[in-house]
């Protein structure tokens, strides 16, 4: 079957890291051709892409010594062997990823787009189970992670809060992992202890995928973050390489940032701009770590100034239950409030606004606010619907049927929506 003129399209992008002005002179077509090529098929803008067109694409990426084939093989590729842990397929940090393995998860993530969009479906994991089991609070990744699983037409059982958990009786990790490890084939883990998701992998054969484990790690959050960063980008025009990245709030617990900006080390010379009060600052390994690959790593006390030349501000709650007693945050308040006055005022006209949710809308919290919610620039809605596609290409990797998605499709028997939202212009905002 052909791949989908979308996937090898925006897979081209990213493997030869051209933006789409440069890919459309390069392919010898205008922007605006290349642009209506990638919008959904259902869009009323799409146009089909010409055959010597996709031809020319195919060429190319031979001729780069990078033939689309090469994902499609039978063999282990980048991503399957980043996924192999101890003899096992787990996906506990996002360590374990280089470029080419994330190249390859965003293919499948796109090649999962007509399903998450629910124009298709497909039954590839039919008879698989999911155990989903979140020992702290969550409500998007849980929900996700079982979505993106049912989709691909597996099914899900889930447990919530650690109240309700054996583990609450005194129950070890190995234990419930041994035990879990009899009745699902998939397991992700969400546990108040870092490395404590490691130690589940460890004790069982299962894929585990690390949901969050305290303020360690969420390789699969900072996985979507960077596809939305991606995919806005594109828009854009603009590259990974060389982006300007801000950081704002508690980026001593907050585990997606933790793991975002380890992953967007792997590119090349970024700026960090980490903007923290003093007491929630980046730890310093991690910081230590991003300055040795080469990338400027800037902090500052307050976002006023410090978000200026941002192509991404990456908001963040303040994790406000991981704090030993009940700290009084000096140096935060109002000035972290992330709202229309301040982006106005302070960032570029095309800055990507994100946040991995939940935001904290309580008097004093001083998050992302809702008053910026109408605002094009603002991708927190976008970044969620993404969750679903990339999920689903993880899931289809560590369960070993990504070969098989495409041909699975089927059309969807039923209608959704055109908007999800009623405020968006299309079914997962721009595309
Ligand atoms: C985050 C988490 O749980 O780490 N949420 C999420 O998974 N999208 C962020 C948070 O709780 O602040």
């Amino acid at each position: 079957m052909n791949m989908p003129q979308q996937v090898l399209l925006r897979d081209a992008m990213r493997q030869l890291n051209m933006t789409r002005d440069a890919f459309a002179e390069r392919i010898g077509s205008r922007r605006r051709a290349l642009d209506a090529w990638l919008l959904p098929d259902e869009s009323n803008e799409f146009r089909a892409m010409p055959e010597v067109a996709r031809r020319f694409v195919s060429e190319i990426l031979a001729s780069s010594g990078r033939p689309i084939e090469y994902t499609q093989s039978a063999h282990d590729g980048a991503l399957r062997r980043s996924l192999h842990v101890d003899g096992a397929q787990h996906l506990l940090s996002v360590a374990q990823f280089d470029r080419e393995a994330i190249d390859e998860l965003f293919r499948l993530a796109d090649v999962m787009q007509p399903i998450a969009r629910r124009r298709k479906v497909s039954r590839v994991l039919e008879g698989a189970v999911l155990a989903n089991l979140f020992f702290e609070a969550s409500t998007r990744t849980r929900v996700s992670f079982g979505a993106a699983f049912c989709r691909l037409g597996g099914s899900v059982c889930d447990t919530t809060g650690f109240t309700f958990s054996s583990m609450a009786k005194g129950e070890s990790i190995r234990d419930t992992s041994r035990v879990i490890s009899g009745y699902a084939d998939a397991i992700v883990v969400r546990h108040p202890e870092q490395g404590s998701v490691a130690e589940f992998a460890r004790a069982t054969n299962v894929p585990v995928i690390n949901g969050g484990d305290g303020p360690g790690e969420h390789p699969s959050q900072a996985l979507l973050d960077l596809y939305t960063i991606q995919r806005e980008f594109s828009r854009l025009g603009k590259l990974v390489d060389g982006a300007h990245v801000a950081m704002v709030g508690d980026l001593k617990y907050g585990r997606t940032v933790h793991s975002l900006i380890k992953l967007l080390a792997l590119y090349r010379g970024l700026k960090f701009t980490l903007v923290a009060p003093p007491q929630l600052a980046m730890p310093a390994e991690i910081v230590a770590l991003v300055s040795r690959n080469g990338h400027v790593v800037e902090t500052a006390t307050a976002p006023a100034r410090a978000l200026a030349g941002a192509d991404v501000v990456y908001a963040t709650r303040i994790q406000k239950e991981r704090f030993a007693h009940d700290e009084v945050l000096e140096g935060f308040g109002q000035a972290f409030a992330i709202d229309r006055a301040l982006v106005d005022a302070s960032c570029r006209k095309d800055v990507v606004l994100m946040h991995p949710l939940p935001r904290d809308g309580r008097p004093g919290s001083h998050d992302l606010s809702t008053d910026l919610d109408n605002d094009p620039r603002l991708a927190i809605f976008r970044q969620t619907d993404n969750g679903i596609p990339v999920r689903m290409a993880i899931f289809a990797t560590l369960l070993g049927v990504d070969k098989l998605v495409s041909r699975s499709m089927r059309d969807a028997a039923w209608t959704p929506p055109s908007h999800i939202g009623p405020d968006d212009s299309s079914f997962h905002g721009l595309d």
